[in-house]
């Protein structure tokens, strides 16, 4: 497969991602496989599946036959599976689903949509894929407020470059109706909108700071690019900006979910 742009800064390993965004789309899962009403029996595919946070929920629920997942990321398909034993997964993109038509009752992508170069071809791949009636639902954070972690980053990161690549501006979805938007445009129904709230808890700011120096996603990388005396000055702004803290603390993340139906 070609190299997929939105994947190229997570062609990482499942520990590094887990330290740095696994900690939060774990429990994240949760929420977002009960606001789909995701319910036993049901066949579901996971895209965009990372090293399979979503995966394991949705195994936990329907069992690894009724799962299947996809992502770019070799080392994240390669993960998954690993993770997941008897879950079919497979390399690809969301705007070329490798899965055949009407195959699932429920298509899901959780931190995803913001990533895919061409969202509206996505959007139709993904009403090809579930029955009629089946059900999509996407995820993506909050980045102007509700996602602290990423808000303190690129707050820090502003202040010592301007024209720091601030997902709240650069990254699409992450407001109110913009999910809701793309499946009314795609023509599913039904469409239905809500927030999904989770937090992480770290040990000290250590633990904090060493995920963006991995370079997974655009903080990630926007660190790994800075020399070295202006990433030093982001960590000490970061530190600053969630209150100095000499001991464990714990950051909220909120998630702008919608779902919608294939027409029957
Ligand atoms: C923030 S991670 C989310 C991973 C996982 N869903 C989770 O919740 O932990 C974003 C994922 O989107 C994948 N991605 C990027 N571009 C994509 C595309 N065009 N189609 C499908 N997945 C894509 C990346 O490879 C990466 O695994």
């Amino acid at each position: 497969m070609e190299s997929v742009e939105g994947a190229r800064s997570f062609i990482t390993s499942g520990g590094a991602y887990d330290l740095f965004m696994g900690r939060y789309s774990r429990p994240l899962a949760v929420t977002f496989v009960e606001a789909a009403g995701v319910s036993p029996g049901a066949r579901a595919l996971d895209v965009g599946c990372g090293p399979g946070a979503l995966t394991g929920v949705l195994v936990g629920l329907l069992g690894a036959d009724a799962v299947c997942a996809f992502d770019p990321s070799a080392p994240f398909v390669a993960e998954c599976e690993a993770r997941h034993p008897g879950v079919d997964v497979r390399l690809g993109r969301a705007e070329a689903i490798p899965f055949d038509d009407a195959s699932f009752d429920c298509a899901l992508a959780q931190l995803v949509l913001h990533f895919v170069t061409d969202p509206q071809q996505a959007a139709i791949e993904l009403k090809r894929v579930v029955r009629p009636g089946g059900l999509v639902a996407a995820c993506v954070w909050d980045f102007g407020e509700g996602m602290e972690m990423l808000r303190h980053f690129w707050d820090a990161a502003l202040t010592v470059d301007p024209g720091a690549p601030d997902e709240a501006t650069t990254l699409r979805f992450g407001r109110e109706g913009e999910i809701a938007e793309l499946f009314s445009t795609a023509g599913f129904v039904d469409i239905s909108e809500a927030t999904l709230t989770v937090e992480s808890h770290y040990q000290g700011f250590e633990e904090l700071w060493s995920g963006f120096l991995a370079g997974i996603g655009p903080a990630g990388t926007f660190c790994l690019s800075l020399p070295a005396d202006r990433c030093a000055r982001v960590r000490e702004e970061l530190f600053r900006s969630i209150g100095s803290p000499s001991g464990p603390f714990a950051l909220a993340a909120t998630a702008r979910y919608a779902h919608g139906r294939r027409s029957t």
